[in-house]
């Protein structure tokens, strides 16, 4: 981590000696003694810009969602944005415990590889299986017999060739939903095993694996299966989203704040938690919400974090894509501003009585620099339907290049917060 750091300082201070070098050849240009130096701290450039630019093009995720359920056709997919594509939602049937997909969806499930690879032709694609919430008891239910985990395994695998996809994910496991832990972590050494074979087998490349989890590895305390996560996933992407919400929280809060002073649910904390109980840093995806919330406050006087709330705003259970956020605000009329505030690493509004906390290009910014800062292997949008013209997902693709650098040095306030909280 610190090591990282040191790198960054290194690069910014080679930038510098750089352009240093570049203004005194422009000036005075035959005095060759400035030469040796010049090529010296200019191949010294290239060698650490070139070195840095592969390892991130081959392991650093810009993932995202694409959820059949939205209206977003997939041709409309900015795929160029992107390195991996998660296509959802897959389920497991309730009887036989394999994988299936709606007969509604099959054709655009089948169509979506070769789609998004337009765009793209070297875009990974994964298929995602929901079993959170509703479909949790099926989920136990699998993962605790021998026979029903083959009967998933091995249809699992078979949908995801048969579809053209590279991977497989599982969106929703969450150890508080009566899932036994212990037959869920034998379950993904099988799964694993199987991908090996399969792969053995038909000369393919391995699927690759992943799963969602909570921010915290430790939930009612119940864990996660951390040795076996770690052995057989290539990642867990973190749901860092939907801390508080209108519908079970009666006071405004921010759903997916980067940091709290004051210790209220928040990513970094969870972040540190997962790596504290040994999760690998470089298997940890941070998820980032193209969506936020708005609260009916119980006094329209009120405008901060932590005011009482009546309920919802604006829709039924107060969640809004950031598109329709920009157009509320938009069209709300002259002299309404979302804020920034960089201690929490937020955008919020107040409009009227509606309290709306969300992410905006800066919160984007900020987090996918905290991941990259961290260590981390990258980051996952969760929907691509609820962007506004691609605008965070550019913002997101962000890559620490030198360039970048020499933007970020002028504002440094955004890459303090991340120093002074890595130091102390
Ligand atoms: C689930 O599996 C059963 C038994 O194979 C089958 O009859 C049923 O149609 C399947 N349901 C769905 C939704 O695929
Ligand atoms: C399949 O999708 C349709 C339309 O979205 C929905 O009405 C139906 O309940 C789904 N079927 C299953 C088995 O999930
Ligand atoms: C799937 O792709 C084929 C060929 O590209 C196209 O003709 C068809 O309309 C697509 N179907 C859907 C549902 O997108
Ligand atoms: C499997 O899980 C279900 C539901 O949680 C439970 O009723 C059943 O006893 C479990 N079976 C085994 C073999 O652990
Ligand atoms: C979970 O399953 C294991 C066997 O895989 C069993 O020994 C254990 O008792 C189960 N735990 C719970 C809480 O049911
Ligand atoms: C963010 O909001 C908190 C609470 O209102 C405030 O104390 C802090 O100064 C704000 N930070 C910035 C950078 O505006
Ligand atoms: C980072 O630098 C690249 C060029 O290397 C540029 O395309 C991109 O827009 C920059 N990103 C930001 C957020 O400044």
């Amino acid at each position: 981590m610190i090591v990282y750091l040191r790198n960054l300082d290194v690069l910014m201070l080679l930038y510098i000696l750089y352009n240093f070098h570049v203004s005194r050849q422009e000036i005075d240009f035959s005095m060759a003694s400035n030469k040796p130096i010049f090529f010296f701290f200019f191949f010294l450039l290239l060698f650490v810009s070139l070195n840095l630019q592969s390892s991130v093009s081959q392991t650093w995720i810009k993932a995202g969602y694409w959820d059949s359920s939205a209206s977003l056709p997939i041709s409309d997919i900015n795929s160029a944005l992107f390195t991996h594509l998660f296509c959802a939602f897959a389920f497991v049937n309730s009887t036989s415990y394999q994988l299936f997909i709606n007969s509604s969806n099959e054709q655009h499930f089948s169509n979506f590889t070769s789609t998004v690879k337009l765009k793209n032709p070297s875009i990974t694609t994964i298929l995602s299986i929901f079993v959170g919430r509703t479909e949790s008891t099926t989920f136990s239910l699998m993962v605790n017999e021998t026979s029903r985990r083959k009967s998933f395994i091995e249809s699992s695998i078979k949908t995801a060739r048969l579809y053209g996809f590279h991977g497989l994910d599982l969106c929703g496991v969450e150890p508080r939903n009566g899932i036994n832990m212990t037959s869920f972590g034998t379950f993904l050494d099988e799964w694993r095993a199987e991908v090996a074979s399969e792969s053995r087998n038909s000369g393919q490349t391995q699927l690759l694996l992943t799963m969602s989890a909570n921010r915290l590895p430790i939930v009612n305390s119940v864990s996660y299966p951390i040795e076996s996560t770690k052995r057989n996933l290539d990642w867990v992407y973190i749901i860092a989203y939907d801390y508080y919400v209108p519908t079970l929280d009666r006071f405004t809060g921010f759903h997916a704040a980067l940091y709290d002073p004051l210790g209220r649910a928040n990513t970094n904390d969870g972040i540190k938690e997962w790596l504290k109980r040994g999760f690998p840093a470089d298997k940890l995806v941070l998820g980032l919400p193209y969506h936020g919330y708005g609260w009916m406050l119980a006094n329209s006087a009120d405008s901060g974090i932590d005011s009482a709330a009546s309920g919802p705003a604006v829709t039924i259970d107060g969640s809004m894509g950031y598109k329709s956020i920009k157009s509320f605000i938009l069209n709300y009329g002259y002299g309404v501003e979302a804020v920034y505030n960089s201690t929490y690493v937020v955008n919020f509004c107040k409009i009227g009585s509606n309290w709306i906390n969300f992410d905006d290009v800066e919160a984007i910014k900020a987090k996918v620099s905290y991941a990259k800062v961290k260590g981390l292997l990258g980051y996952n949008a969760f929907q691509l339907s609820n962007d506004d013209n691609w605008v965070l997902s550019q913002a997101g693709k962000m890559v620490l290049s030198l360039q970048n650098i020499s933007e970020f040095s002028e504002n440094t306030e955004f890459l303090n917060i991340d120093l002074e909280k890595d130091f102390n």
